[in-house]
């Protein structure tokens, strides 16, 4: 080849694709600063539980970059599902069935200590969302991370999931306790003298949420702590917003489906039991929302005259004042089930036990870090395994009690 045609083609390819990366990295960098370095933000009141948090959780002050290639809040929760769904191993639980009070019948996964680390003190059980199970990937990526420090998880599979049948037409709702409590009780029996520390995500946050206020805690004690992750603060407005741009209907759609599904899996127990049955099944398996399927179903099996009386009760947004333990909560001002008003910040602000830590971007249960995100060592994670460590280092729980 002479000369100038090398000359002309380095001229011709290698500038342009130069060009090219260039621009790429000063749009990477300006994203990095113009849109994502703003730092997160820790509502709570100043108090133990404040600066026990900046003191001992030191990821609470630190700027979360979310992953470049989740441009916005839908595209990152949609990326967190698949490439966790990818990167993340199965985790081998034994299962546990327990039977209800009602007759009904709950999956009980649990992942005992590794026994080659110090075996941690805690228990900590895991509320999936709506649709999850102990497979799920959020679920698997915790509680493999847990199970290397030396924790006990336990995923609690709520009524008709993680693959087994329904007994009666009960299914459940984002805020109906009684089955956690039963499950709660059963764990104590199984590991006592083992304070439990509980972490729900999003529709588990609800659940978990929900239960933090309940008498029953309130009064047993069962939980030293709650964790929740990316909670839908206000479900009316996460309903109407998995109905809102025509990609939240379609998550909408696929969550509907999984919901619908356990119905028609169990018609034989739903239907030919009780021949008198309100329900409807074909209206059941046409749902193609969330509300539908509520307005259907759930609200009929937990007795709610209607679909928005049910999501104002479940609504936890205006009730953290009867919460009374520690309970840090992580909030994605981009989530898409979630308008950042809709974040209780200035509740959380005057109250010494709840702190909502609110990031600039993550997403849904999404959490990817930086460039590489297909690492299991991403925010949400560090977050709850150095929130875990410090609450249960020298017992700081029972400290940490004393509001
Ligand atoms: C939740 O959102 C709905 C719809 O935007 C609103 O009407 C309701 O007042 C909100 N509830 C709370 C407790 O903020
Ligand atoms: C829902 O989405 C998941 C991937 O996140 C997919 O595997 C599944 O097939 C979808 N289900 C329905 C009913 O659309
Ligand atoms: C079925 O429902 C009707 C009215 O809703 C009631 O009168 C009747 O007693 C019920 N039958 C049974 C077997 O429960
Ligand atoms: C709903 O009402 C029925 C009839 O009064 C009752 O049997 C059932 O236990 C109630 N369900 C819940 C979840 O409270």
């Amino acid at each position: 080849m002479d000369q100038l045609l090398i000359v002309k083609l380095a001229r011709n390819t290698v500038v342009p694709l130069a060009y090219v990366f260039a621009t790429v990295l000063f749009v990477i960098a300006g994203y990095f600063l113009a849109v994502k370095t703003q730092s997160s933000m820790l509502f709570c009141k100043d108090g133990n539980f404040k600066q026990f948090l900046i003191k001992n959780v030191p990821v609470v002050k630190e700027n979360y970059l979310p992953t470049v290639w989740g441009l916005n809040g839908y595209a990152h929760t949609v990326l967190a599902t698949v490439f966790r769904d990818i990167t993340t191993p199965m985790v081998k639980y034994e299962r546990e069935i327990l039977t209800l009070k009602d007759g009904g019948e709950v999956a009980i996964d649990w992942r005992y200590p590794k026994s080659d680390v110090p075996q941690n003190l805690l228990t900590v059980i895991i509320l999936t969302g709506l649709t999850g199970d102990s497979q799920s990937e959020y679920v698997r990526e915790t509680v493999n991370e847990l199970f290397e420090k030396g924790y006990c998880c336990i995923v609690f599979n709520y009524r008709g999931r993680g693959g087994i049948k329904l007994k009666t037409a009960r299914t459940y709702s984002a805020n109906n306790i009684e089955d956690l409590t039963e499950v709660l009780k059963h764990v104590k029996y199984k590991r006592p003298n083992r304070p439990i520390a509980a972490i729900g995500f999003s529709m588990g946050g609800t659940l978990l949420g929900t239960f933090l206020m309940s008498r029953e805690q309130t009064e047993n004690k069962h939980l030293i702590t709650g964790i929740l992750i990316s909670v839908p603060w206000n479900v009316t407005q996460a309903c109407k917003n998995a109905e809102g741009s025509w990609l939240m209907r379609k998550m909408g759609q696929n969550l509907s489906h999984h919901l619908r599904n356990v119905v028609v899996k169990n018609k034989d127990v739903i239907f030919d039991q009780d021949k008198n049955s309100s329900l409807d099944y074909n209206s059941i398996k046409q749902c193609n929302t969330i509300r539908e399927f509520d307005t259907a179903y759930t609200i009929k099996m937990f007795n709610y005259t209607n679909v928005y009386h049910y999501y104002e009760d479940a609504t936890l947004s205006n009730k953290l004042h009867m919460i009374n333990v520690p309970c840090l909560c992580l909030s994605a001002a981009d989530d898409p089930f979630l308008y950042l008003n809709d974040i209780p910040v200035r509740e959380a602000d005057q109250h010494n036990n709840v702190a909502i830590l609110v990031t600039s971007g993550g997403g849904h249960v999404g959490y990817l870090d930086k460039f590489w995100p297909f690492t299991n060592n991403n925010f949400m994670l560090k977050l709850i395994q150095q929130y875990l460590d410090a609450i249960t280092m020298n017992k700081n729980y029972e400290k940490l009690d004393k509001f």
